[in-house]
């Protein structure tokens, strides 16, 4: 994610999270602090009228804090019409991996309690519930927190994840 990509995802997450959506000033501030954060778009090709290559479209973002030995995923979206394609989780197995890279030892999220699809997604990478913040969002669900650890049980580092790859985004 780039200065110029901060219109196109401030009104995507306002569309994504309704009154919990960032105003447009926090992107620009977690952008402009790469030391600590990572944010990236996920974009799609598309073809013109005349079935020449168009422009890419965004259609998703994802960011990431890390303040090592903790990595935080601080927010992902994909747009509606192009859920269940795995944009997702690749965009996911990035960000840990950034993390990773980074010196996390664990990763943190929170995820609304009336979230099941995002909450499944986060289980299928090993993410575990183990706190739960009463109220957390404004729409007043609860919050659990959940955290994947990237250290394996003797110390080592472990994958940590348990997806088989992308989906054709097409
Ligand atoms: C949650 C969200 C990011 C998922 O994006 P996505 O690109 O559709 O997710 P993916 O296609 O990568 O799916 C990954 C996994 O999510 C889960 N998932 C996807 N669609 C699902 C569905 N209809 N029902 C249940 N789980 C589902 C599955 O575990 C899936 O793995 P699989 O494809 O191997 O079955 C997207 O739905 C979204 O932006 N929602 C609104 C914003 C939001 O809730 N963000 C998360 C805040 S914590």
């Amino acid at each position: 994610m780039v200065a110029h990509d901060v219109d196109v995802i401030t009104a995507l997450d306002a569309q994504l999270f309704g009154v919990d959506c960032w105003p447009r000033q926090l992107f620009v501030d977690e952008l402009a602090a790469p030391k600590t954060r990572r944010y990236i778009v996920a974009e799609v090709a598309t073809t013109s009228s005349d079935g020449t290559a168009g422009p890419a479209r965004t259609v998703g973002y994802a960011g990431l804090m890390c303040v090592p030995p903790v990595g935080d995923i601080q927010t992902i979206g994909v747009l509606p019409e192009f859920e269940g394609r795995g944009i997702a989780r690749a965009m996911l197995v990035e960000l840990i991996e950034e993390a990773r890279q980074r010196g996390a030892r664990d990763v943190m999220l929170e995820v609304s309690s009336t979230n099941p699809r995002a909450q499944e997604l986060y289980r299928r990478f090993g993410f575990e519930h183990i706190h739960t913040r009463r109220r957390y969002y404004r729409d007043g669900s609860d919050g659990l927190v959940m955290r994947l650890s990237l250290a394996g049980a003797d110390g080592t580092e472990t994958a940590g994840i348990t997806t088989t790859g992308t989906k054709d985004p097409s």
